[in-house]
Protein backbone atom coordinates (compact mmCIF):
# COMPACT_ATOMS: atom_id res chain seq x y z
CA UNK A 1 0.00 0.00 0.00
CA UNK A 2 2.49 2.34 1.13
CA UNK A 3 4.53 1.99 -1.72
CA UNK A 4 1.49 2.06 -4.65
CA UNK A 5 0.91 5.39 -2.79
CA UNK A 6 4.52 6.20 -3.37
CA UNK A 7 4.81 5.49 -6.68
CA UNK A 8 1.57 7.84 -7.08
CA UNK A 9 2.96 10.82 -5.28
CA UNK A 10 6.66 10.25 -7.57
CA UNK A 11 4.68 9.68 -10.48
CA UNK A 12 2.54 13.23 -9.23
CA UNK A 13 6.10 14.70 -9.13
CA UNK A 14 6.93 12.70 -12.76
CA UNK A 15 4.45 14.68 -14.93
CA UNK A 16 4.40 17.96 -13.43
CA UNK A 17 8.84 17.97 -14.37
CA UNK A 18 7.74 17.03 -17.61
CA UNK A 19 4.72 19.67 -17.88
CA UNK A 20 6.96 22.08 -17.07
CA UNK A 21 9.26 21.47 -20.22
CA UNK A 22 6.46 21.43 -22.55
CA UNK A 23 6.41 23.86 -25.34
CA UNK A 24 5.39 27.58 -23.95
CA UNK A 25 5.61 26.73 -20.25
CA UNK A 26 8.06 28.72 -19.22
CA UNK A 27 5.85 31.59 -19.76
CA UNK A 28 3.16 30.58 -17.01
CA UNK A 29 3.64 30.86 -13.42
CA UNK A 30 4.52 28.85 -11.40
CA UNK A 31 1.84 27.54 -8.68
CA UNK A 32 4.32 29.86 -5.95
CA UNK A 33 4.17 32.77 -8.08
CA UNK A 34 0.48 32.18 -8.31
CA UNK A 35 0.43 32.16 -4.42
CA UNK A 36 2.78 34.94 -3.95
CA UNK A 37 0.40 37.03 -6.76
CA UNK A 38 -1.34 38.82 -4.12
CA UNK A 39 -1.94 39.84 -0.27
CA UNK A 40 -2.73 37.17 2.13
CA UNK A 41 -5.57 38.45 4.40
CA UNK A 42 -5.26 39.17 7.61
CA UNK A 43 -4.58 36.49 10.44
CA UNK A 44 -7.22 33.69 10.53
CA UNK A 45 -9.54 35.04 7.85
CA UNK A 46 -8.31 32.48 5.18
CA UNK A 47 -9.41 29.29 6.86
CA UNK A 48 -12.60 31.46 8.61
CA UNK A 49 -16.52 30.95 7.72
CA UNK A 50 -17.50 33.46 4.51
CA UNK A 51 -20.32 34.89 3.03
CA UNK A 52 -20.39 34.64 -1.39
CA UNK A 53 -20.19 37.54 -2.26
CA UNK A 54 -22.69 38.44 -5.35
CA UNK A 55 -22.11 37.19 -9.64
CA UNK A 56 -22.66 39.18 -12.28
CA UNK A 57 -21.36 42.84 -11.62
CA UNK A 58 -18.98 42.95 -14.81
CA UNK A 59 -22.69 42.27 -16.82
CA UNK A 60 -24.23 45.53 -14.88
CA UNK A 61 -21.19 47.57 -15.30
CA UNK A 62 -21.30 46.22 -19.01
CA UNK A 63 -24.83 47.80 -19.55
CA UNK A 64 -23.41 51.24 -17.56
CA UNK A 65 -21.90 53.76 -20.24
CA UNK A 66 -18.57 55.77 -19.25
CA UNK A 67 -17.94 57.98 -17.42
CA UNK A 68 -21.62 59.52 -16.90
CA UNK A 69 -23.37 56.27 -16.77
CA UNK A 70 -24.53 54.61 -13.49
CA UNK A 71 -25.97 50.99 -12.46
CA UNK A 72 -29.54 50.70 -12.35
CA UNK A 73 -31.57 47.85 -10.51
CA UNK A 74 -28.96 46.36 -8.80
CA UNK A 75 -29.17 44.46 -5.27
CA UNK A 76 -26.32 44.44 -2.60
CA UNK A 77 -25.21 47.79 -3.42
CA UNK A 78 -22.51 47.96 -0.93
CA UNK A 79 -20.55 44.81 -2.11
CA UNK A 80 -20.82 45.28 -5.94
CA UNK A 81 -19.04 48.37 -5.47
CA UNK A 82 -16.30 46.37 -3.45
CA UNK A 83 -16.33 44.26 -6.85
CA UNK A 84 -15.93 47.05 -9.40
CA UNK A 85 -13.12 48.83 -6.81
CA UNK A 86 -11.01 45.70 -5.66
CA UNK A 87 -12.12 42.42 -7.40
CA UNK A 88 -10.22 40.88 -10.16
CA UNK A 89 -10.05 41.56 -13.20
CA UNK A 90 -7.38 39.53 -15.12
CA UNK A 91 -4.71 37.20 -15.05
CA UNK A 92 -1.72 38.35 -17.46
CA UNK A 93 -0.11 34.81 -18.45
CA UNK A 94 3.05 36.67 -19.59
CA UNK A 95 3.62 39.34 -17.12
CA UNK A 96 5.34 38.81 -14.12
CA UNK A 97 3.05 39.59 -12.29
CA UNK A 98 0.02 37.69 -12.51
CA UNK A 99 -2.64 39.36 -10.95
CA UNK A 100 -4.70 42.50 -11.74
CA UNK A 101 -7.59 44.54 -10.66
CA UNK A 102 -9.05 47.81 -11.71
CA UNK A 103 -6.49 49.31 -9.73
CA UNK A 104 -2.31 49.21 -9.61
CA UNK A 105 -0.44 48.07 -6.60
CA UNK A 106 3.41 47.90 -5.96
CA UNK A 107 4.08 44.69 -8.00
CA UNK A 108 0.82 43.36 -7.38
CA UNK A 109 0.85 43.03 -3.81
CA UNK A 110 -1.88 44.69 -3.11
CA UNK A 111 -0.94 45.65 0.90
CA UNK A 112 -4.43 47.12 1.18
CA UNK A 113 -7.41 45.47 2.29
CA UNK A 114 -11.01 46.44 2.42
CA UNK A 115 -13.47 45.81 5.30
CA UNK A 116 -17.17 45.72 5.89
CA UNK A 117 -19.22 45.41 9.27
CA UNK A 118 -22.42 45.76 10.09
CA UNK A 119 -23.93 42.41 9.98
CA UNK A 120 -22.58 40.57 12.57
CA UNK A 121 -18.85 40.07 12.65
CA UNK A 122 -16.52 42.20 10.41
CA UNK A 123 -15.60 40.99 7.43
CA UNK A 124 -12.37 41.13 5.18
CA UNK A 125 -13.23 41.28 0.88
CA UNK A 126 -11.63 37.99 -0.51
CA UNK A 127 -11.08 38.53 -3.48
CA UNK A 128 -9.87 34.72 -4.54
CA UNK A 129 -12.55 33.32 -2.64
CA UNK A 130 -15.18 35.48 -4.19
CA UNK A 131 -16.32 36.38 -0.84
CA UNK A 132 -16.57 38.01 3.25
CA UNK A 133 -14.19 36.49 5.04
CA UNK A 134 -14.73 36.80 8.81
CA UNK A 135 -12.47 38.47 11.09
CA UNK A 136 -11.52 36.29 13.78
CA UNK A 137 -10.38 38.68 16.57
CA UNK A 138 -12.65 41.36 14.75
CA UNK A 139 -16.09 43.22 17.69
CA UNK A 140 -18.77 43.21 16.41
CA UNK A 141 -19.96 46.48 14.76
CA UNK A 142 -23.62 47.32 13.67
CA UNK A 143 -22.65 50.40 12.00
CA UNK A 144 -22.58 49.73 8.20
CA UNK A 145 -18.73 50.70 7.62
CA UNK A 146 -16.15 50.02 5.09
CA UNK A 147 -12.96 50.05 6.20
CA UNK A 148 -9.31 50.56 4.55
CA UNK A 149 -6.05 49.46 6.04
CA UNK A 150 -2.44 48.55 4.78
CA UNK A 151 -0.29 46.02 5.80
CA UNK A 152 3.12 47.60 5.43
CA UNK A 153 5.01 44.14 5.76
CA UNK A 154 3.30 43.05 2.71
CA UNK A 155 6.21 44.71 0.76
CA UNK A 156 9.49 43.65 0.60
CA UNK A 157 11.41 44.55 3.91
CA UNK A 158 14.53 45.78 1.66
CA UNK A 159 12.03 48.70 0.74
CA UNK A 160 12.76 50.33 3.99
CA UNK A 161 10.66 52.92 5.16
CA UNK A 162 9.60 53.02 1.41
CA UNK A 163 6.87 50.78 2.71
CA UNK A 164 4.90 53.46 4.26
CA UNK A 165 4.45 55.78 1.69
CA UNK A 166 3.90 52.90 -1.56
CA UNK A 167 0.89 51.39 0.97
CA UNK A 168 -0.07 54.91 1.94
CA UNK A 169 -0.31 56.15 -1.56
CA UNK A 170 -2.28 52.57 -2.45
CA UNK A 171 -4.53 53.92 0.57
CA UNK A 172 -5.46 57.37 -1.44
CA UNK A 173 -5.62 54.92 -4.70
CA UNK A 174 -8.05 52.49 -3.19
CA UNK A 175 -10.00 55.58 -1.80
CA UNK A 176 -10.45 56.81 -5.17
CA UNK A 177 -11.36 53.20 -6.53
CA UNK A 178 -14.04 52.54 -3.66
CA UNK A 179 -15.53 56.22 -4.35
CA UNK A 180 -15.76 55.55 -8.46
CA UNK A 181 -17.60 51.87 -6.99
CA UNK A 182 -19.75 53.37 -4.50
CA UNK A 183 -20.93 56.44 -7.49
CA UNK A 184 -21.49 53.81 -9.84
CA UNK A 185 -23.94 52.07 -7.98
CA UNK A 186 -25.37 55.39 -6.43
CA UNK A 187 -24.03 54.55 -2.51
CA UNK A 188 -23.35 57.13 0.01
CA UNK A 189 -20.31 57.11 2.09
CA UNK A 190 -18.98 59.17 4.46
CA UNK A 191 -15.12 59.54 5.03
CA UNK A 192 -13.82 59.55 8.46
CA UNK A 193 -9.95 60.08 8.36
CA UNK A 194 -8.09 58.15 10.99
CA UNK A 195 -6.86 59.57 14.37
CA UNK A 196 -6.44 56.86 16.55
CA UNK A 197 -6.01 52.76 17.17
CA UNK A 198 -9.12 52.23 17.79
CA UNK A 199 -10.70 51.27 14.39
CA UNK A 200 -7.52 48.73 14.01
CA UNK A 201 -8.31 47.19 17.03
CA UNK A 202 -11.99 46.54 16.51
CA UNK A 203 -11.00 44.59 13.28
CA UNK A 204 -8.57 42.81 15.48
CA UNK A 205 -5.51 44.21 13.91
CA UNK A 206 -3.24 44.46 16.74
CA UNK A 207 0.04 43.35 15.60
CA UNK A 208 2.36 46.47 14.52
CA UNK A 209 2.11 45.99 11.11
CA UNK A 210 -0.63 47.87 10.06
CA UNK A 211 -1.51 51.26 8.62
CA UNK A 212 -4.44 53.56 10.55
CA UNK A 213 -7.59 52.52 8.75
CA UNK A 214 -9.80 55.07 6.15
CA UNK A 215 -13.01 54.52 7.75
CA UNK A 216 -16.48 55.14 5.24
CA UNK A 217 -19.75 55.09 7.04
CA UNK A 218 -22.28 54.29 4.48
CA UNK A 219 -25.56 55.22 6.85
CA UNK A 220 -26.48 58.35 8.27
CA UNK A 221 -23.84 61.23 9.24
CA UNK A 222 -21.71 58.65 10.11
CA UNK A 223 -18.82 58.83 12.78
CA UNK A 224 -16.84 56.30 14.70
CA UNK A 225 -15.93 56.98 17.95
CA UNK A 226 -12.76 58.23 18.21
CA UNK A 227 -11.12 56.04 20.94
CA UNK A 228 -7.98 57.93 23.29
CA UNK A 229 -4.56 58.77 21.02
CA UNK A 230 -1.76 56.06 21.10
CA UNK A 231 0.94 58.68 23.30
CA UNK A 232 4.18 58.73 21.90
CA UNK A 233 6.57 56.06 22.77
CA UNK A 234 4.00 54.12 24.05
CA UNK A 235 4.36 51.59 21.09
CA UNK A 236 6.42 48.61 21.65
CA UNK A 237 9.18 48.17 19.65
CA UNK A 238 9.12 45.78 16.99
CA UNK A 239 12.66 43.79 15.61
CA UNK A 240 12.47 45.91 12.39
CA UNK A 241 13.29 50.06 13.19
CA UNK A 242 12.12 51.15 9.77
CA UNK A 243 8.83 49.21 10.56
CA UNK A 244 8.98 51.58 13.48
CA UNK A 245 9.70 54.21 12.18
CA UNK A 246 6.58 53.91 9.24
CA UNK A 247 4.11 53.18 12.29
CA UNK A 248 5.56 56.62 14.19
CA UNK A 249 4.81 58.40 11.38
CA UNK A 250 1.40 56.96 10.39
CA UNK A 251 0.37 57.79 13.81
CA UNK A 252 1.27 61.03 13.77
CA UNK A 253 -2.41 61.15 11.69
CA UNK A 254 -3.56 61.30 15.97
CA UNK A 255 -2.12 64.94 15.99
CA UNK A 256 -4.95 65.98 13.40
CA UNK A 257 -7.90 68.10 14.03
CA UNK A 258 -11.08 66.10 14.25
CA UNK A 259 -13.01 66.00 10.86
CA UNK A 260 -16.85 65.94 10.43
CA UNK A 261 -17.40 63.07 7.70
CA UNK A 262 -17.33 64.19 4.43
CA UNK A 263 -18.90 62.72 1.87
CA UNK A 264 -16.93 60.66 -0.65
CA UNK A 265 -18.46 61.29 -4.02
CA UNK A 266 -18.44 62.80 -6.56
CA UNK A 267 -15.07 61.06 -7.56
CA UNK A 268 -15.62 60.93 -11.39
CA UNK A 269 -15.50 64.01 -13.31
CA UNK A 270 -18.67 65.03 -15.63
CA UNK A 271 -16.61 66.13 -18.32
CA UNK A 272 -14.23 63.49 -19.44
CA UNK A 273 -13.93 62.71 -22.33
CA UNK A 274 -14.15 59.28 -24.06
CA UNK A 275 -15.00 56.94 -26.72
CA UNK A 276 -17.74 55.00 -26.71
CA UNK A 277 -17.47 52.62 -23.71
CA UNK A 278 -18.71 50.37 -20.77
CA UNK A 279 -17.62 50.68 -17.23
CA UNK A 280 -16.82 46.74 -17.55
CA UNK A 281 -14.47 47.80 -20.09
CA UNK A 282 -12.93 50.60 -18.75
CA UNK A 283 -12.10 48.43 -15.38
CA UNK A 284 -10.85 45.24 -16.97
CA UNK A 285 -8.56 47.67 -19.64
CA UNK A 286 -6.77 49.60 -16.43
CA UNK A 287 -3.13 48.60 -16.77
CA UNK A 288 0.31 49.89 -16.28
CA UNK A 289 2.01 48.81 -19.84
CA UNK A 290 3.46 45.31 -20.25
CA UNK A 291 6.15 44.23 -21.62
CA UNK A 292 6.58 40.50 -23.18
CA UNK A 293 7.96 37.08 -22.04
CA UNK A 294 7.61 37.65 -18.55
CA UNK A 295 9.92 40.45 -19.15
CA UNK A 296 9.57 43.35 -16.31
CA UNK A 297 9.19 47.04 -17.48
CA UNK A 298 6.70 48.71 -20.51
CA UNK A 299 7.00 48.93 -24.19
CA UNK A 300 5.09 52.26 -25.94
CA UNK A 301 4.76 53.74 -29.13
CA UNK A 302 4.84 57.69 -29.40
CA UNK A 303 1.70 58.01 -31.33
CA UNK A 304 0.00 61.78 -31.85
CA UNK A 305 -3.25 61.31 -29.52
CA UNK A 306 -6.19 63.58 -28.82
CA UNK A 307 -6.64 66.41 -27.11
CA UNK A 308 -9.65 64.15 -25.13
CA UNK A 309 -7.23 62.17 -23.62
CA UNK A 310 -4.76 64.48 -21.88
CA UNK A 311 -8.05 66.78 -21.12
CA UNK A 312 -9.76 63.86 -19.78
CA UNK A 313 -6.85 63.27 -17.45
CA UNK A 314 -6.71 66.98 -16.26
CA UNK A 315 -10.52 66.54 -15.41
CA UNK A 316 -9.79 63.45 -13.29
CA UNK A 317 -7.27 65.01 -11.86
CA UNK A 318 -8.76 68.04 -10.96
CA UNK A 319 -11.37 66.32 -8.85
CA UNK A 320 -10.75 67.36 -5.30
CA UNK A 321 -10.53 64.58 -2.86
CA UNK A 322 -13.23 64.51 0.11
CA UNK A 323 -13.52 67.11 3.22
CA UNK A 324 -11.83 69.97 3.91
CA UNK A 325 -8.54 68.53 5.17
CA UNK A 326 -7.81 66.72 2.62
CA UNK A 327 -8.85 69.53 0.37
CA UNK A 328 -6.01 72.14 1.87
CA UNK A 329 -3.95 69.36 1.88
CA UNK A 330 -4.45 69.28 -1.91
CA UNK A 331 -3.87 72.93 -2.22
CA UNK A 332 -0.28 71.81 -1.51
CA UNK A 333 0.07 68.91 -4.11
CA UNK A 334 1.61 70.23 -7.37
CA UNK A 335 0.50 68.70 -10.36
CA UNK A 336 2.51 68.84 -12.92
CA UNK A 337 2.93 67.24 -16.21
CA UNK A 338 5.61 66.53 -19.25
CA UNK A 339 3.84 66.49 -22.28
CA UNK A 340 4.45 65.38 -26.14
CA UNK A 341 2.72 64.39 -29.15
CA UNK A 342 -0.94 65.44 -27.92
CA UNK A 343 -3.41 67.48 -30.22
CA UNK A 344 -4.31 70.99 -28.65
CA UNK A 345 -1.42 70.79 -26.09
CA UNK A 346 2.04 72.49 -26.59
CA UNK A 347 4.67 69.86 -26.14
CA UNK A 348 6.59 70.38 -22.65
CA UNK A 349 5.96 71.16 -19.01
CA UNK A 350 2.69 72.44 -17.82
CA UNK A 351 0.93 72.57 -14.51
CA UNK A 352 -2.35 72.34 -13.09
CA UNK A 353 -4.09 75.29 -12.01
CA UNK A 354 -7.77 75.87 -11.17
CA UNK A 355 -8.97 72.86 -12.87
CA UNK A 356 -7.15 73.67 -16.34
CA UNK A 357 -3.47 72.96 -17.37
CA UNK A 358 -1.46 76.08 -17.93
CA UNK A 359 2.05 76.09 -20.04
CA UNK A 360 5.23 76.04 -17.16
CA UNK A 361 8.46 74.95 -19.42
CA UNK A 362 7.17 74.73 -23.17
CA UNK A 363 9.61 72.82 -25.31
CA UNK A 364 10.05 69.73 -27.06
CA UNK A 365 12.11 66.97 -25.69
CA UNK A 366 10.96 66.91 -22.13
CA UNK A 367 10.10 62.84 -21.72
CA UNK A 368 13.47 61.89 -23.59
CA UNK A 369 15.52 64.13 -20.76
CA UNK A 370 12.84 62.37 -18.13
CA UNK A 371 13.95 58.86 -18.85
CA UNK A 372 17.54 59.62 -18.19
CA UNK A 373 16.33 60.08 -14.71
CA UNK A 374 14.03 57.12 -14.46
CA UNK A 375 15.88 54.05 -12.40
CA UNK A 376 14.68 51.17 -14.56
CA UNK A 377 16.62 51.60 -17.19
CA UNK A 378 16.18 50.00 -20.53
CA UNK A 379 18.10 47.11 -20.38
CA UNK A 380 17.79 43.40 -21.61
CA UNK A 381 15.35 42.07 -19.43
CA UNK A 382 13.65 45.01 -18.85
CA UNK A 383 11.48 48.07 -20.93
CA UNK A 384 11.50 51.21 -20.10
CA UNK A 385 9.96 53.99 -22.73
CA UNK A 386 9.40 57.43 -20.98
CA UNK A 387 10.57 58.52 -24.31
CA UNK A 388 8.19 57.44 -26.17
CA UNK A 389 5.24 58.35 -23.51
CA UNK A 390 2.42 60.86 -24.02
CA UNK A 391 2.56 62.46 -21.04
CA UNK A 392 4.43 62.12 -17.41
CA UNK A 393 2.68 63.33 -14.36
CA UNK A 394 4.24 64.53 -11.03
CA UNK A 395 2.49 64.69 -7.98
CA UNK A 396 5.10 67.25 -5.49
CA UNK A 397 5.02 68.59 -2.01
CA UNK A 398 6.87 71.53 -0.36
CA UNK A 399 6.96 68.85 2.83
CA UNK A 400 8.55 72.08 5.16
CA UNK A 401 5.71 74.20 4.31
CA UNK A 402 2.90 71.73 4.61
CA UNK A 403 4.01 70.47 7.55
CA UNK A 404 4.15 73.57 9.07
CA UNK A 405 0.94 74.70 7.90
CA UNK A 406 -1.20 71.51 9.11
CA UNK A 407 1.12 69.77 10.95
CA UNK A 408 2.86 66.28 10.89
CA UNK A 409 0.00 64.13 10.45
CA UNK A 410 -0.16 65.89 6.56
CA UNK A 411 2.07 64.06 4.92
CA UNK A 412 0.38 60.78 5.46
CA UNK A 413 -2.47 62.96 3.98
CA UNK A 414 -0.05 63.80 1.09
CA UNK A 415 -0.13 59.98 -0.05
CA UNK A 416 -3.63 59.79 -0.12
CA UNK A 417 -3.85 63.39 -2.20
CA UNK A 418 -1.84 61.76 -4.33
CA UNK A 419 -2.77 58.48 -4.69
CA UNK A 420 -6.67 59.88 -5.32
CA UNK A 421 -4.91 62.24 -8.04
CA UNK A 422 -3.43 58.96 -9.99
CA UNK A 423 -6.01 56.50 -9.90
CA UNK A 424 -7.98 58.94 -11.75
CA UNK A 425 -5.28 58.96 -13.88
CA UNK A 426 -5.16 55.48 -14.52
CA UNK A 427 -8.86 55.70 -15.09
CA UNK A 428 -9.26 58.08 -17.55
CA UNK A 429 -6.14 56.15 -19.46
CA UNK A 430 -7.90 52.94 -19.94
CA UNK A 431 -10.77 55.16 -21.51
CA UNK A 432 -8.29 55.89 -24.06
CA UNK A 433 -6.91 52.97 -24.50
CA UNK A 434 -3.43 54.29 -22.90
CA UNK A 435 -1.50 52.68 -20.13
CA UNK A 436 -0.58 54.81 -16.76
CA UNK A 437 1.92 53.57 -15.03
CA UNK A 438 2.74 54.95 -11.17
CA UNK A 439 5.78 55.46 -10.23
CA UNK A 440 8.37 55.95 -7.52
CA UNK A 441 11.30 55.38 -9.58
CA UNK A 442 12.56 58.99 -11.09
CA UNK A 443 15.28 60.82 -9.35
CA UNK A 444 13.65 63.57 -7.09
CA UNK A 445 16.33 65.73 -7.42
CA UNK A 446 17.16 65.26 -10.86
CA UNK A 447 13.57 66.10 -12.26
CA UNK A 448 13.42 69.16 -10.34
CA UNK A 449 15.15 71.19 -12.80
CA UNK A 450 13.19 70.10 -16.36
CA UNK A 451 10.00 70.29 -14.46
CA UNK A 452 10.60 73.43 -13.13
CA UNK A 453 10.19 72.71 -9.13
CA UNK A 454 11.43 74.51 -6.25
CA UNK A 455 14.41 73.02 -4.54
CA UNK A 456 12.95 72.17 -1.61
CA UNK A 457 10.03 70.35 -3.89
CA UNK A 458 9.75 66.19 -2.86
CA UNK A 459 7.61 64.20 -5.57
CA UNK A 460 5.27 61.91 -3.54
CA UNK A 461 4.20 60.12 -6.86
CA UNK A 462 4.58 60.20 -10.81
CA UNK A 463 2.35 58.46 -13.77
CA UNK A 464 3.94 57.52 -17.60
CA UNK A 465 1.32 57.45 -19.95
CA UNK A 466 1.22 56.36 -23.55
CA UNK A 467 0.48 53.90 -25.89
CA UNK A 468 0.78 50.26 -25.27
CA UNK A 469 3.53 48.06 -27.97
CA UNK A 470 2.40 44.98 -26.13
CA UNK A 471 -0.89 43.77 -24.99
CA UNK A 472 -0.20 40.48 -23.18
CA UNK A 473 -2.70 37.62 -22.91
CA UNK A 474 -5.15 38.17 -20.54
CA UNK A 475 -7.15 35.64 -18.52
CA UNK A 476 -10.78 37.24 -17.69
CA UNK A 477 -11.22 36.40 -14.13
CA UNK A 478 -14.36 38.99 -13.45
CA UNK A 479 -17.38 37.03 -12.01
C1 LIG B 1 2.30 53.30 -5.51
C2 LIG B 1 2.83 52.57 -6.71
C3 LIG B 1 4.16 52.71 -7.09
C4 LIG B 1 4.65 52.03 -8.20
N1 LIG B 1 5.97 52.21 -8.58
C5 LIG B 1 6.42 51.61 -9.70
C6 LIG B 1 7.75 51.84 -10.15
O1 LIG B 1 8.51 52.59 -9.54
N2 LIG B 1 8.16 51.22 -11.30
C7 LIG B 1 7.32 50.40 -12.02
O2 LIG B 1 7.72 49.87 -13.05
N3 LIG B 1 6.04 50.15 -11.61
C8 LIG B 1 5.59 50.74 -10.48
N4 LIG B 1 4.28 50.54 -10.07
C9 LIG B 1 3.36 49.78 -10.98
C10 LIG B 1 3.10 48.36 -10.52
O3 LIG B 1 4.25 47.58 -10.65
C11 LIG B 1 1.93 47.78 -11.33
O4 LIG B 1 0.75 48.40 -10.92
C12 LIG B 1 1.82 46.29 -11.12
O5 LIG B 1 2.84 45.64 -11.79
C13 LIG B 1 0.49 45.72 -11.62
O6 LIG B 1 0.34 45.93 -12.99
P1 LIG B 1 -0.99 46.60 -13.55
O7 LIG B 1 -1.04 47.99 -12.96
O8 LIG B 1 -0.81 46.61 -15.04
O9 LIG B 1 -2.15 45.78 -13.12
C14 LIG B 1 3.78 51.18 -8.95
C15 LIG B 1 2.44 51.02 -8.55
C16 LIG B 1 1.96 51.72 -7.44
C17 LIG B 1 0.53 51.55 -7.04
Amino acid sequence: MSTSMTTDALSRRVLRYAHAQGTGRSQFPTPAQVAEASGPLPDGAAGADAVTLPYGTTELLERTAFPAGRVAGADRLPERALLAAFGLQRAELTNPYFEHRALPSVRSLFPVHAFLTGEGPARVLDVHRHALAELPGAARDTARRILLAGRYTRLPAFYGPLRGTLTELELGISLRALAVGLELFGVRGRLTLPTAEGALTDLGLTDGEWSLPLTVDLDGPGRPEPAPPTADGERPPTADPSLDEILAVNRAQAALAPQEPALLTPAIPREAAARDLSWAEVLWERGSGRMPRGLTGMAGRLRQVPEGSLAGATAWAAVPPPGELLRRVAEHVNVTVAVQATDGFEDGVHRLSGGRLLPHRPGAGALAALERDYGYKLAPGNGCDVRHASAVWFCSVRQHELIAELGPGAWTLAQYVAGWITQGLCLNAAAHGLYARPARAFDGLAVQRPLGLAPDETVLLSVISGTPRFNGLPLDLRL
